[in-house]
């Protein structure tokens, strides 16, 4: 069988701060600069959920995008969207926020719906200049 990806994209808006508790305001200033604000910062995020798979031969789809957008709206994007991830994501509570753990986070939300057989792939912007990408491990 021919294999595909399909890629859905999801917008979301969040704010956030780079910070790590277990070390002094000073070093939070050199590692993460601007991002360690104490007042925090927002981003335009757009995330691409991609899934790989065998075309099926009764539909001609690797995955129905309808229902795969329906799913990460509902197990993500309305825990993320115009929230603040540091303080109103449980997720986040111990999780310093940046694009790479958003990502991670991400990904283990949208997995366990995917159907067996296919592989999910992620890659997040957190502007339109960068992105980080997470397909699992
Ligand atoms: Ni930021």
């Amino acid at each position: 069988m021919p294999r595909c990806s399909v890629t859905r994209r999801v917008h979301f808006n969040a704010a956030h701060r780079l910070y790590n508790p277990n070390y002094s305001d000073e070093w939070n200033r050199t590692t993460f600069g601007k991002c360690a604000n104490a007042n925090f910062h927002g981003h335009n995020y757009e995330l691409e959920v991609t899934v790989e798979g065998e075309v099926e031969p009764e539909t001609g789809y690797v995955m129905d995008l309808a229902i795969l957008q329906k799913m990460v709206e509902e197990r993500l994007i309305r825990h993320l969207d115009h929230k603040n991830l540091n303080v109103d994501v449980p997720w986040f509570k111990d999780l310093n926020p940046t694009a790479e753990n958003i990502a991670i986070v991400a990904w283990r939300q949208i997995c366990p719906a995917i159907p067996a057989g296919l592989r999910l792939r992620l890659r997040l912007w957190e502007t339109p200049r960068n992105y980080v990408e997470y397909e699992g491990a």
